[in-house]
């Protein structure tokens, strides 16, 4: 039986990759806390079947099923996620939507929220309904996970180092993930929708968008990952960066191995934007390469690897301006996913359960990630730090 302490969490999108992961995660830090969270887990999703079969993957046998299609009209999603403590939207992909739907659900019905959105215009609508959020008293982070989400954090600490946004000149963030880090077919069809997006990128404070997949740079992720050409490519990360830290330059970067990924990748650029941008097609392709990609995964790991760069002002008399540079990588992105997006989860939640001794860190209203206090951020990154292959902070 739930007891008054009990803290009902809805994760929409449980039944896929990033949501069952973070599912283990929540159920795996909630329970190491000494018993002063213990949090009741539910999956929103469309398929009972597949509900089913991550139930028995995550030998989670409390796991309960909520039946919810996002399409579903405003009245549905009130009705799935009123009586939910927090609400976890994983449900991808979030390229081609434009409305918010589920966090304006969550408002209206008075359920804190965080989602995994990976595309920038979203999370900005997401961002315009902070005041109605503040107002219903409702703490909601957008664009959480590994990255967008602790790479965020990163940036903000690496600016942070070189002594605040007067300091510094340009971020650069860099991603390595290789093959598709085990990743469900969404995270795939999200590339093909990516290729076909302008990459939004800073340049001396202007907005400037450039072509997908080209700048390439050699980028050394550190100890036992080494150098990885990497590509522009969209990334939520980049505004967000700019928005809150008060960066005049600012772009990113991702390559994938075995390297003829990455030559794939440049090719199916190459193909008509309409239907680079079609969702049903993109996500059609990732499904019937799921095969060819599973081998690969095999042979290559799921390695996710990331770095940020942050480079100081030149300053007169000093030859070289300061760079600061950090450095993180795990050895799986489904399971560093779920890990991230746990964390961020468990932190909306700090000081909201009967039993909790600490004030929460993350106060009513939208938040993208690089926004959050220091304190918020670094429980965060404390969270996102275990298991890390490499943590250079
Ligand atoms: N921020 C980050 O660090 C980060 C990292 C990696 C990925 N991502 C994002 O995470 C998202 C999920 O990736 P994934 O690999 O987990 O994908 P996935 O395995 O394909 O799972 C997606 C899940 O979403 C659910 N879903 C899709 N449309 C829905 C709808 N209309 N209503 C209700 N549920 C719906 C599906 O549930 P059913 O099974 O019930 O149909 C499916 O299980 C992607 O968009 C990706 O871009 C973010």
């Amino acid at each position: 039986m739930k007891s008054s302490s009990t803290l009902d969490v809805l994760v929409i999108g449980g039944n896929g990759r990033v949501g069952a992961s973070t599912l283990h995660w929540l159920n795996r830090l909630a329970g190491r806390s000494g018993g002063d969270q213990p949090l009741r887990l539910a999956i929103g999703g469309r398929s009972r079947a597949n509900f089913d079969a991550v139930k028995r993957r995550l030998h989670l046998p409390e796991l309960v099923f909520r039946p919810v299609d996002l399409e579903g009209g405003s009245e549905s999603l009130i009705s799935v996620v009123r009586g939910a403590q927090l609400v976890v939207h994983t449900a991808g992909p979030f390229q081609g939507r434009s409305e918010p739907d589920l966090l304006r659900a969550c408002i209206a019905a008075g359920v804190p929220y965080c989602d995994v959105c990976d595309e920038f215009a979203l999370s900005r609508q997401a961002k315009t309904l902070s005041g109605e959020a503040a107002a219903a008293g409702i703490p909601a982070v957008v664009s959480c996970g590994i990255w967008p989400g602790v790479s965020a954090l990163m940036a903000a600490r690496a600016v942070e180092r070189l002594g605040g946004s007067e300091a510094c000149e340009r971020v650069e963030l860099s991603f390595f993930t290789a093959g598709t880090g085990g990743a469900g077919p969404t995270i795939v069809s999200a590339t093909f929708l990516l290729l076909a997006s302008r990459v939004l990128t800073y340049v001396n404070g202007a907005l400037t968008y450039k072509q997908p997949w080209t700048e390439r740079r050699s980028i050394d992720f550190g100890p036992g990952v080494g150098k990885h050409a990497c590509f522009l490519l969209d990334n939520p990360d980049v505004p967000t960066t700019v928005e809150s830290l008060g960066v005049a330059n600012c772009a990113s970067r991702f390559g994938t191995a075995p390297g003829v990924w990455n030559s794939l990748f440049a090719a199916i650029k190459l193909l008509p934007s309409d239907w680079l941008l079609n969702r049903a097609a993109m996500q059609g392709l990732a499904v019937v390469s799921m095969p060819v990609i599973r081998v690969v995964d095999k042979l290559v790991g799921a390695t996710n690897a990331m770095r940020v760069d942050a480079d100081g002002k030149a300053v007169a008399g000093s030859d070289k301006p300061e760079t600061v540079t950090l450095r993180c990588v795990h050895a799986d992105l489904e399971d560093c996913v779920g890990q991230a997006t746990a964390a961020f989860a468990l932190e909306i939640l700090r000081g909201r359960s009967d039993l909790s001794c600490s004030d929460p860190t993350i106060p009513a209203g939208v938040w993208y990630p690089s926004e959050l206090q220091a304190n918020a951020r670094n429980n965060i990154l404390q969270v996102a730090r275990e298991n890390a292959l490499v943590w250079e902070m």
